[in-house]
């Protein structure tokens, strides 16, 4: 949810490595940041408020040293403030810790340690690391024996890096929060990296290490190891990332969300290209494809619930029951009974909701898939199976491409598990995809509509089967970033009590695809908005007589059902974005959120 970055080298761009991470890695949470340098002794620059405020403290009194490690904060324990900013500190000032998550049992943790005489500055969870590990320094435990220690005695969540004065060394151990190492020692130049996430490294290297849970990490300018918290060497195997650093730069864009809207179509051939063959008829999903499930759930959170939505109705219409979880709601949820298949949709792979509805799911017996974009994420690691989404990276805190390739892939599941005859025009509508988003982006004018409604007071989204989670995500993106009332609705359910808050004031946004029943019965709701004044925008491919009833129609080209999802959902992507950027939001880092979220 927040980001750490670390590096150990030889040279003096410590600072500017960290400084450039804390950058790349801002989206990840944002209301305060700070780096701590180590170099015979601690220094620490932090601040509330965006990273430009850092740099600039960092410029006026350059901390220095061949160690150190960095942090963006996404607060959970007290508010956004100097003090509470990481990286937090011990009472002499000798070592300083950064940390990712929740400690559950700093409470009981911090009154032992102020009864032994420790001071507090902050008020959050991560502060009671450093003197936990300034402790067991008083108790003459050298420094590595220190961190271990004390990560020993940590309940909850967590990544945590951690410098101390005397030593030269980065160390860092992880529970339910990611951490991955960059390795760069090809050359003269010897540099290592941590980070919650490759990003905020990869223009350095490509060569990495993911930690697992409950695995401890050195750095050192010489090398580094990975261990047990018990102190077991692990043989980790370096991967190659397979993406350019390029990747997650802005290329020319305002935002890292009009660019990720606007690379759908690659990303979408990316996700299909491999795997669907319309010519053959078929789609190749692997040994998935004889998995052969009595009944699947799926478990996910946000965008990836409707994703999730979506999927659950593909595999009800191929045959297999099938429901779609909020995986923080999964508890109350029908348990699997065996044979069924839970698959956790996730773009990250780290949402700690989704991962721990997973790893219930694998405790009750039942075989778990992961369909994620994070080759090595802790979900696409401990489900039995991971399929890859393939979007590339996606930066925008406002999920965009991925929930595309998100649709795409759940097709590819269902067809390549379920294979049906009537396939064949879904797949003709798959491969055609990519070149249909890419004429709807081409020709929206959705950057007209959205400048009608600037000053609405709210904004509905409606759609019904498979449109129905396309009218949520609809409106989960336009509150998301525009901070405006949005709310998506099932069509048929707006008389049913929505219809009170429909107004002249209220664009509702109807998603009206096809011609069949579904399509009259939703236009019917249309005709109910209408009657109430409402301004009505039609997402439709032309098959009904819907624009009739609307005061704008954003178009999208004829496909099938399934894709017929996708494409409207880029109309209300570029709707949501073209009115945030005209309200002059910070689209990248809407308030509050942040992209990755790794606390239940
Ligand atoms: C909102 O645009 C999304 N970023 C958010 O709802 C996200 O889908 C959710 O937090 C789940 O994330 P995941 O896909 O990484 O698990
Ligand atoms: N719980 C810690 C805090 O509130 C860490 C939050 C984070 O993950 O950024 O400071």
């Amino acid at each position: 949810m927040c980001g750490i970055i670390g590096c150990v080298g030889h040279g003096t761009e410590t600072t500017d490595v960290l400084l450039d991470g804390l950058s790349t890695l801002d989206y990840r949470g944002y209301d305060s940041a700070g780096v701590a340098l180590s170099n015979g002794t601690v220094d620490v620059v932090k601040r509330s408020g965006a990273i430009e405020d850092l740099v600039s403290a960092v410029e006026a009194s350059p901390p220095t040293g061949p160690v150190g490690i960095g942090h963006t904060r996404w607060s959970t324990h007290g508010p956004p403030t100097d003090e509470n900013a990481h990286p937090h500190v011990d009472c002499p000032g000798e070592v300083a810790v950064v940390h990712n998550g929740i400690i559950e049992n700093y409470e009981a943790l911090r009154e032992r340690l102020r009864a032994a005489g420790h001071t507090f500055e902050s008020d959050t969870d991560t502060e009671v690391i450093p003197h936990l590990i300034e402790s067991e320094r008083d108790d003459g435990a050298d420094p590595e024996t220190a961190v271990r220690r004390a990560v020993e005695r940590l309940e909850g969540s967590f990544a945590v890096a951690a410098v101390l004065a005397d030593s030269d060394a980065i160390f860092a151990a992880r529970r339910d929060s990611p951490l991955v190492l960059g390795i760069d020692d090809g050359g003269d130049r010897r540099r290592y990296y941590l980070a919650s996430d490759v990003p905020a490294f990869r223009e350095y290297t490509d060569r990495v290490v993911y930690l697992d849970d409950g695995e401890f990490a050195r750095l050192t300018p010489e090398d580094w190891t990975v261990t047990t918290l018990a102190g077991d060497r692990v043989e980790k195997p370096v991967d190659t990332v397979e993406w350019d650093p390029e990747e997650t730069g802005k290329a020319g864009y305002d935002h890292f969300m009009a660019k990720e809207i606007n690379e759908q179509p690659r990303a979408l051939r990316q996700c299909l290209s491999e795997r669907v063959d319309e010519l053959d008829g078929e789609v190749s999903i692997g040994d998935l494809a004889y998995l052969n499930p009595r009944g699947v759930q799926l478990v996910a959170a946000g965008t990836s619930y409707h994703a999730a939505l979506y999927g659950a109705q593909l595999f009800r219409a191929a045959g297999v029951p099938a429901t779609a979880y909020l995986a923080h709601e999964y508890a109350t949820g029908t348990p699997p009974i065996g044979d069924e298949l839970v698959i956790g949709v996730t773009q990250s792979g780290e949402t700690a909701d989704t991962l721990s509805a997973l790893r219930e799911a694998s405790a009750r017996g039942a075989r778990t898939l992961a369909v994620t974009n994070v080759v090595g994420s802790t979900a696409a690691r401990e489900c039995d199976d991971a399929f890859y989404i393939k979007a590339g990276p996606e930066i925008g805190v406002a999920a965009t491409k991925t929930f595309a390739s998100q649709l795409a892939a759940l097709n590819t599941l269902t067809i390549g598990m379920v294979p049906s005859k009537d396939d064949r025009e879904a797949i003709a509508a798959l491969r055609d995809l990519p070149a249909d988003v890419q004429q709807v982006l081409d020709e929206s004018n959705a950057a007209a509509v959205a400048e009608q409604y600037l000053d609405s007071e709210a904004y509905f989204f409606i759609g019904r089967g498979l449109q129905y989670p396309v009218a949520l995500e609809g409106a989960l993106k336009m509150k998301e970033i525009t901070y405006k009332h949005a709310e998506g609705f099932a069509a048929g359910e707006l008389k049913h009590g929505p219809l009170a808050l429909v107004t002249s004031e209220t664009p509702v946004f109807a998603i009206v695809t096809g011609d069949g029943e579904r399509a009259q019965k939703t236009i019917g709701n249309v005709k109910e908005v209408e009657a109430r004044d409402a301004p009505v925008v039609a997402v439709t491919d032309g098959a009904s007589d819907v624009s009739r009833y609307a005061d704008h129609v954003l178009s999208i080209p004829e496909s099938s059902p399934q894709t017929a999802a996708v494409l409207a959902n880029v109309q209300l992507q570029l709707a949501a974005y073209h009115t945030a950027a005209k309200l002059g939001r910070p689209i990248d880092k809407p308030r509050n959120l942040a992209k990755s979220v790794t606390v239940e």
